[in-house]
């Protein structure tokens, strides 16, 4: 019952990523043959004598087999040992900073981290004692420059970043932070597992915004975190059973749904991301285009290597500056202003007054001029189009 990519072998590694996405984490319910899991939607489970649990399960804070299936799941396509679902991202990524880390201790976090991973880090991780260095996660000098040996326990970071899509070469991030006695915790949810897969490339924590492509659908808000290693396991399963910031089962269901089809959304995502930065490319109120995916983005070489395609969000400047860039915000019609990503409605925002308003400021403020799609899967030339009315003034 615990969220072990193990549980199902028939579908472990050696089967391909679409396969196991439809049907690692779950084998068809003995009694009824249901073939998708259903939602169990219990708080308890009936002993047989005291102690006598079924299947392991006692309490749904500690264990639900909904989570269970969608925990095995996320297990298996990150090619991780267990896997963990939480209530959202920002629930994973407390709960795994208060398993990994005590009062006294660092962290090294990137300098363009989602606003709201920041927040978490500034506002709330370093009152109870955890210090924190931002660095740049594409210069894998100043990440070990930002090290204090024998008190960082964690370089976090997220690559592509958001909303700048920074590059951090994970490979290299973790060997240096394996050097420094640290873990590398990577942050994959703007590529997904469908497009990186950290933990065979040195990490050691995968955590996701769930809420974005996993789910994929913009209904539902969770988090997870997905482990290669089960000492470290076990005190994630301490935390998350002591903090209590766990999916519900209905929400875990939605998670599941969606993951099994992330393999062909991920595809149309990035096709239709590429027809757009064609697109912007070759637009006169657009002064620069942001993806890992062009060659002259300085990370590209390394998004190359580490990723299968580069992804769906697409950041770019406006020329004629922050009012214009509110302004294109606002006249979108078939892409939604709206703060989130990942899932299949095109979403527009402004990341200085929307997402990114908390680091306005800070070492993390982000361009005034700067817009962020989420590209969806929608007809390509709709957005195109879309966009080219965005832009246009008068
Ligand atoms: C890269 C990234 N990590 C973490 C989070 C936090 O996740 P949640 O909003 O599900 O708490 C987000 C949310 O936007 C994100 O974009």
């Amino acid at each position: 019952m615990t969220g072990s990519s193990s549980e199902h072998p028939e579908y472990a590694e050696k089967t391909g990523f679409e396969t196991r996405a439809i049907h690692a984490g779950y084998e068809p319910d003995p009694t009824t043959g249901a073939v998708i899991p259903p939602i169990f939607a219990t708080s308890t489970y009936k002993q047989d004598g005291v102690g006598g649990l079924r299947g392991g399960y006692e309490y749904s804070r500690s264990a639900n087999p909904t989570r269970t299936a969608l925990e095995a799941t996320l297990a298996a396509l990150e090619g991780g040992e267990r896997g963990f679902a939480f209530a959202s991202g920002l629930a994973a990524e407390h709960t795994l900073l208060q398993a990994l880390c005590a009062p006294g201790d660092h962290v090294v976090v990137p300098d363009d981290a989602y606003g709201g991973t920041y927040r978490l880090f500034a506002k709330v991780e370093q009152p109870w004692g955890l210090a924190h260095t931002p660095a740049r996660v594409s210069d894998v000098d100043a990440v070990r420059a930002a090290l204090r040996p024998g008190q960082t326990r964690v370089v976090w970071v997220e690559t592509p970043t958001n909303p700048l899509l920074n590059i951090g070469d994970i490979e290299a991030l973790a060997g240096v932070a394996h050097e420094a006695g640290a873990l590398l915790v990577v942050d994959n949810t703007f590529a997904s597992p469908y497009l990186q897969q950290p933990l065979g490339l040195g990490a050691d924590v995968v955590v996701h915004s769930t809420t974005k492509y996993c789910g994929g659908h913009s209904d539902v808000v969770g988090g997870a975190l997905v482990v290669r290693d089960l000492e470290v396991a076990e005190r994630i399963a301490f935390h998350q059973n002591s903090i209590g910031a766990v999916a519900g089962p209905f929400d875990a269901w939605l998670t599941l749904r969606g993951l099994k089809t992330l393999a062909v959304r991920m595809d149309r995502h990035c096709d239709n991301a590429e027809k757009v930065v064609e697109f912007l490319g070759g637009h006169p109120a657009v002064s620069q285009v942001i993806y890992p995916g062009l060659e002259e983005h300085p990370g590209h070489a390394v998004a190359s290597r580490q990723m299968s395609r580069y992804g769906g969000i697409v950041s770019f400047r406006v020329a004629a500056g922050e009012q214009a860039a509110v302004d294109a915000c606002g006249r979108a019609r078939v892409f939604t202003l709206a703060e989130s990503l990942g899932g299949i409605e095109s979403l527009i925002e402004h990341p200085g007054r929307m997402t990114h308003a908390s680091v306005v400021g800070t070492e993390l403020e982000v361009p005034a001029d700067l817009v962020r799609l989420s590209v969806g899967i929608e007809t390509a030339e709709d957005l195109l189009a879309d966009l080219d009315r965005a832009l246009s003034v008068g």
